[in-house]
């Protein structure tokens, strides 16, 4: 099911017949770079699917598959979470995203992520998005800085001495919402 269009991607929800191209984007040790500095096995991209096939289940918020509208393909994954792996930003939702890198740099994390922002403010009706990434990863914070969101606080992933910065936008800061 579709849930965002933007001029060039369709973000729906996972189905199982994912799980091929997914698992061959997730292996890509570029893709998971941050935080894991390898690609998933076939194991971890299929339990990978599993969870956010039980979340949408659910209901709970978790990135849909981004599928680039002319080629008909999964390219990764674009949308809002619940960032529960960071307790000090808790209650919230948080705008991500990961795509297979043959389709970097043509502007699509942004596009797809500005589809997240609008459906997240004018659609869920949320007051505030989130976005959180680990500083070396300077095309995400890029991401995070054309989207128009703002420096929130450095910080670091509990546990694991990963360092990690929050930005975050409001509805009245995003420029296209309308809010229900
Ligand atoms: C982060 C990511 C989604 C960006 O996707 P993208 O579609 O290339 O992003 P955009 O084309 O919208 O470009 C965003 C900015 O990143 C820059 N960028 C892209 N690749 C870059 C790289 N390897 N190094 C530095 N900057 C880069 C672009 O030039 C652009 O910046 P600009 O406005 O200064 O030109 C992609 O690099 C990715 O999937 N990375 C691996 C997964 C990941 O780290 N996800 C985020 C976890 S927080």
């Amino acid at each position: 099911m579709t849930v965002v269009e933007t001029a060039r991607l369709v973000l729906r929800l996972w189905e199982w017949g994912d799980l091929e191209v997914l698992t061959e984007i997730f292996a890509k040790p570029e893709v998971w770079q941050f935080p894991f500095r390898r690609g998933f096995t076939d194991k971890e991209t299929a339990d990978f699917l599993e969870r956010a096939l039980v979340k949408q289940e659910a209901g709970i918020p978790t990135p849909w598959a981004a599928e680039l509208r002319d080629a008909d393909r999964v390219v990764g994954y674009v949308g809002l979470s619940v960032p529960e792996f960071l307790p000090e930003v808790m209650p919230a939702v948080e705008v991500g995203w990961r795509l297979d890198p043959g389709f970097w740099g043509r502007g699509l994390a942004t596009e797809g992520a500005a589809g997240a922002l609008d459906h997240g403010f004018g659609v869920l009706g949320l007051e505030q998005i989130v976005s959180i990434y680990q500083p070396e990863n300077v095309a995400s914070g890029r991401v995070m800085e054309r989207l128009g969101m703002i420096f929130d606080r450095d910080t670091v992933f509990p546990g694991r001495h990963l360092a990690l910065r929050v930005y975050r936008i409001r509805r009245d800061e995003w420029p296209v919402a309308d809010a229900p």
